[in-house]
């Protein structure tokens, strides 16, 4: 079994949008994605896609792009993104979900070894530009990124709303990392839509989480065209951040780890992860 991750699908086939006014790259990205991960993807593989997956509204418009990662192989992992407004009520979410698609919401996805992923939509982090549902994607306005607020000095109101939202979003990944602990599982995957961190690494709460969980490698998306030049990359604290947003990853599954491979979240050993349990149990 080999450990996969891309974000940021945009998926067009359930609404009458195009991702080509994005760049040049952009230009047919679902059908190249799907070649791409049809060559390198096997059915007993796993794929983390963290959100942003349709451009749908609405569950029913979402449905093709659904059913778009049924017919490809592997077993698929979703957070939900920012613009996946189509992910309401995670019931009926999964009710409409092809078979080897799991959607994740406070609770993790079983790997071989002991291991599992564990994960979250994530959000705008406090003092860094804000961002709202409301918006769409700024590539086209040269700003590059998912959600972004335009206006300077946006009101406090709404600055509240993001930090409420943020401090849920803390919660639902601290009980995704539970859910794991619990079940006799070391959490040493993440899967976030937004960055949890920025280019330097601060100290956040998720990153606070991330390591006190002693999560291995952390994948993320959101970030788009020159946003990108803004991600956190490689190891801070013990954990390793990869953006996987599909432009950032040539619109290819990228491998994360395999079953015997000495890397990612391999190396722990479980006595440490036991000190982490009960450390983590108490906060
Ligand atoms: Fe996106
Ligand atoms: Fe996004």
């Amino acid at each position: 079994m080999r450990l996969f991750a891309i974000s940021d699908l945009h998926l067009p086939f359930g609404a009458d949008k195009t991702m080509d006014i994005f760049g040049p790259e952009w230009q047919n990205h679902a059908h190249r994605v799907a070649a791409a991960w049809k060559r390198v993807v096997r059915p007993e593989d796993v794929v983390l896609v963290p959100g942003d997956l349709s451009w749908g509204m609405r569950l029913t418009d979402a449905q093709p792009d659904l059913d778009f990662l049924g017919g490809l192989p592997g077993s698929i992992v979703l957070v939900r993104g920012n613009h996946d407004y189509w992910w309401q009520s995670l019931a009926r979410v999964r009710q409409a979900l092809p078979p080897n698609v799991f959607a994740l919401q406070n609770d993790f996805y079983p790997l071989p070894g002991g291991l599992a992923v564990c994960g979250t939509r994530g959000w705008t982090l406090p003092g860094e530009e804000e961002a709202d549902e409301s918006r769409d994607c700024g590539v086209e306005n040269g700003a590059g990124g998912c959600g972004d607020r335009t206006g300077a000095g946006e009101d406090q109101a709404a600055q509240a709303q993001d930090r409420k939202i943020y401090a849920r979003e803390l919660v639902r990944l601290e009980l995704s990392l539970q859910a794991a602990v619990k079940a006799g599982r070391r959490p040493h995957f993440a899967m976030l839509h937004y960055p949890p961190t920025g280019a330097r690494g601060q100290e956040t709460g998720f990153t606070q989480l991330l390591e006190r969980y002693r999560v291995k490698l952390c994948v993320y998306g959101h970030l788009h065209g020159k946003r990108r030049a803004g991600a956190v990359r490689g190891v801070v604290r013990g954990v390793e951040y990869r953006l996987v947003a599909c432009d950032a990853v040539g619109f290819e599954p990228v491998l994360l780890w395999e079953t015997g491979a000495a890397d990612a979240g391999t190396s722990a050993p479980a006595d440490a992860r036991s000190d982490t349990t009960a450390d983590a149990a108490s906060s």
